[in-house]
């Protein structure tokens, strides 16, 4: 409980309120260390598109503290998720501009240079005014929402509330392996789906999509609280998703997959990773009238308001879900979306996993800084296998 209160960091109206009144004094705070060095080293992109927008540059604005409960971080590692691929292909720009900009008073394009990347694992530098919780020279990890500037940068500026100090045993490169997804499966599992440490113990879950990022987390998070995991994934991921746990792989590219997952005993909670067509069978593989659960990650919400605006986007993304909550629960089945929800708070649990050794990061692949879009390659490419890490630590630009 201290650990918690002890976080607590002014936000909302009252932070906003604090940031006028203490902008001045912070900018100046910032301003004399980062005078001399009042741009940094990141990959940003200029507009949307393929990988040929990703652009190295020297001369990346220098991050500001904005707010008094905002932390200034160092990044020494990063890693890339689905997000970054359809952000630098302009996904979600409509909500994202609205989120960064709720009054409509910047240009059309005024989020560039946009630097990507969400994870973060580094060291805090300087913090606002209202920080206590942490001091420059820790440790940290998080993950840091898509309407902010992102973690591909030498520094970026976090809420203190969406950070936490990262496990002491991973080194930056495996910490930055876990926050995103994290945070990501913590709110479908947890904060959407209901599922916690205390009523998990037996409870047969299926996830579709076992072997990325998502997938690797979730796999571990619910066999450390006691589910019976059964997941889909390739053929050539059956061993080393079998090594982190999992009770039964199904290889989804073999013979109908409708037809091994119906040969089963039926599920109380299925965790989607993959959406598609899936989810209009696989909610017949839950137990009906039992408080069973069907949670996809895989939403329309985002290509609803880049089609369509953010009103009617918003409009047609509640009457979608509204109508299969309706339909769904009429068959005695809960049906849920999930998205990334950054969280201090949730990370310091997701570290308590790691130092009791029933979490382990799942890292793919490790590229320099300087191989940025080699990774964003791979990682547009697929077929993940656990996360793909960038390590500033290994060169700098
Ligand atoms: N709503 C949100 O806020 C949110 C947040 C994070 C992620 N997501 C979404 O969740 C999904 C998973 O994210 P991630 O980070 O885990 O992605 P990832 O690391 O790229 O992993 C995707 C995995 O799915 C496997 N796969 C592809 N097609 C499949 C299928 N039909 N059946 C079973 N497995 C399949 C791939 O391997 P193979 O192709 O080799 O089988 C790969 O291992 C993505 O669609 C992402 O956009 C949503």
């Amino acid at each position: 409980m201290l650990h918690l209160a002890s976080r607590k960091v002014g936000s909302g109206l009252l932070s906003r309120i604090r940031a006028n009144v203490f902008e001045n004094v912070i900018c100046r705070k910032i301003s004399t260390s980062s005078r001399k060095q009042a741009v940094m080293p990141a990959w940003v992109i200029d507009r949307y598109g393929n990988n040929s927008m990703l652009r190295f540059t020297k001369n990346s604005m220098f991050p500001i503290i904005y707010y008094p409960n905002e932390v200034m971080i160092k990044v020494h590692a990063s890693s890339l998720n689905p997000i970054d691929i359809s952000m630098r292909n302009g996904y979600g720009a409509a909500a994202l501009k609205m989120k960064r900009d709720p009054l409509h008073i910047k240009a059309a394009g005024s989020e560039f240079p946009l630097i990507l990347g969400r994870d973060v694992s580094g060291v805090v530098m300087e913090t606002g005014l209202d920080v206590s919780y942490f001091k420059p020279g820790d440790e940290v990890w998080a993950a840091v929402p898509p309407w902010k500037q992102g973690t591909l940068a030498e520094f970026v500026v976090a809420s203190a509330n969406e950070v936490a100090h990262k496990p002491k045993a991973l080194s930056h490169s495996q910490a930055a392996a876990l926050p995103y997804v994290a945070l990501t499966t913590w709110s479908a599992l947890v904060n959407n789906g209901g599922l916690k440490k205390d009523n998990c113990k037996g409870k047969r879950v299926l996830i579709f999509g076992g072997s990325g990022g998502i997938g690797t987390f979730a796999i571990q998070l619910l066999k450390a609280w006691g589910a019976h995991v059964t997941t889909t994934c390739s053929e050539n991921a059956f061993s080393f998703l079998k090594d982190l746990g999992v009770d039964h792989v199904i290889n989804y590219k073999a013979q109908s997959l409708e037809k091994q997952l119906k040969d089963l005993e039926t599920f109380d909670f299925i965790l989607d990773n993959v959406g598609g067509q899936t989810e209009g069978w696989a909610l017949s593989l839950l137990k009906p009238w039992s408080g069973a659960t069907f949670i996809t990650l895989v939403t329309p919400f985002m290509i609803n308001t880049d089609r369509l605006g953010i009103a009617n986007g918003i409009a047609k993304s509640g009457i979608t879900l509204g109508s299969k909550i309706l339909k769904h629960l009429s068959q005695g089945i809960h049906y849920r979306w999930a998205i990334f929800t950054p969280s201090g708070p949730t990370l310091d649990k997701v570290t308590e996993l790691v130092d009791e050794g029933k979490i382990r990061p799942v890292v793919e692949q490790v590229f320099s800084f300087s191989e940025v879009p080699k990774a964003f390659l791979k990682m547009e490419g697929g077929h993940a296998r656990g996360k793909t890490v960038i390590d500033r630590s290994k060169e700098c630009l």
